[in-house]
């Protein structure tokens, strides 16, 4: 395991063959990693799944990056226009906020990551719905977004908060190729992308936060994502408005699962109209071992 405490705790296996070599860019560590084995091992699994070798691939290396092309076709969905209310909530991260937008609205509807119709709301329904939860999120935190599909929550998060490391972690390989092209569109320093399960990631993975939207029930979530948390981390799961019910349905499998607190948080962006909760569950800081950001004993 990679000894640089800023890297997450990713393995140099796991670095190397997810990045190819890179690792996240706010690691202490060199950027790249690992023996030429490694490094031959991701070029050998990046062309296994349809990389270099593959028609598309050709394709979009010929046609750029994200959001002009697809294909032989040229489509482009009018987004949404930023409400007024955007400058308020992005602030002077507005124009990277509507580059996003413009993205969504266009390579993500034309690779189906979003819906068809999605473009006519891509403010209301996604970047201000997510914008809520930046909130939440505690300063020079490393936060997860478990199943970010698209990079919702954690793009519009990193965008908005720039002092939080966000890692994007999907399984599919079309969400991980867009969420890269979109990092490096929006030139986020302070982003990573990984392809994989949560589930798969206990013991490698280790973050003060994880966020997660429209990604599984509550039980299963919890299950998948509270191993990937640092002691006294917590998990923000984004629900609509069934959630205090299934709260109330799994309070017991959370305490079998080491939380040590949860709470049902609404959330509503001025002049939106809409409400949107966030279970917040919290896990507990074994004796011994101090919160982060909390004092110790006898220090000043
Ligand atoms: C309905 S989409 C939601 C995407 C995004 N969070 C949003 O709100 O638009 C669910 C996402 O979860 C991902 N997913 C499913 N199972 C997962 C798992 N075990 N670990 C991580 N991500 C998973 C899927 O690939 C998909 O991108």
């Amino acid at each position: 395991m990679c000894s640089c405490d800023q890297c997450c705790g990713w393995s140099e296996e796991q670095a190397s063959v997810v990045h190819n070599g890179l690792r996240p860019p706010w690691c202490g560590r060199s950027r790249r990693v690992g023996s030429r084995r490694h490094e031959k091992l991701g070029a050998h699994l990046t062309k296994s799944v349809g990389g270099p070798m593959s028609r598309s691939w050709r394709r979009r290396r010929e046609t750029g990056p994200v959001g002009l092309r697809v294909g032989r076709r040229r489509v482009r969905r009018e987004p949404q226009a930023p409400p007024s209310m955007a400058g308020n909530v992005f602030g002077d991260t507005l124009p990277l906020a509507v580059r996003y937008a413009e993205l969504l609205s266009s390579a993500g509807v034309e690779r189906g990551l979003l819906g068809p119709r999605e473009a006519e709301r891509i403010w209301d329904r996604h970047l201000l719905n997510c914008a809520g939860v930046a909130s939440l999120v505690p300063p020079e935190s490393v936060a997860c977004d478990v199943g970010s599909g698209a990079g919702l929550p954690g793009l519009v998060v990193a965008i908005l908060r720039p002092d939080v490391r966000m890692i994007l972690l999907d399984p599919l390989l079309r969400r991980t190729r867009f969420l890269e092209e979109c990092v490096s569109e929006l030139s986020l320093p302070n982003v990573a992308v990984q392809r994989g399960r949560a589930e798969e990631l206990a013991g490698q993975l280790a973050v003060d936060v994880v966020l997660a939207r429209a990604v599984a029930p509550l039980e299963r979530l919890a299950t998948w994502t509270l191993p990937l948390l640092r002691p006294g981390g917590q998990l923000l799961a984004m629900k609509g408005d069934a959630a205090r019910a299934e709260l109330a349905g799994v309070e017991s499998a959370l305490r079998k699962l080491g939380a040590d607190h949860w709470e049902l948080l609404k959330l509503s962006v001025r002049d939106l109209g809409q409400q949107t909760f966030v279970v917040r569950v919290s896990v507990g800081v074994p004796a011994g071992v101090h919160r982060r950001g909390s004092r110790q004993p006898g220090g000043g």
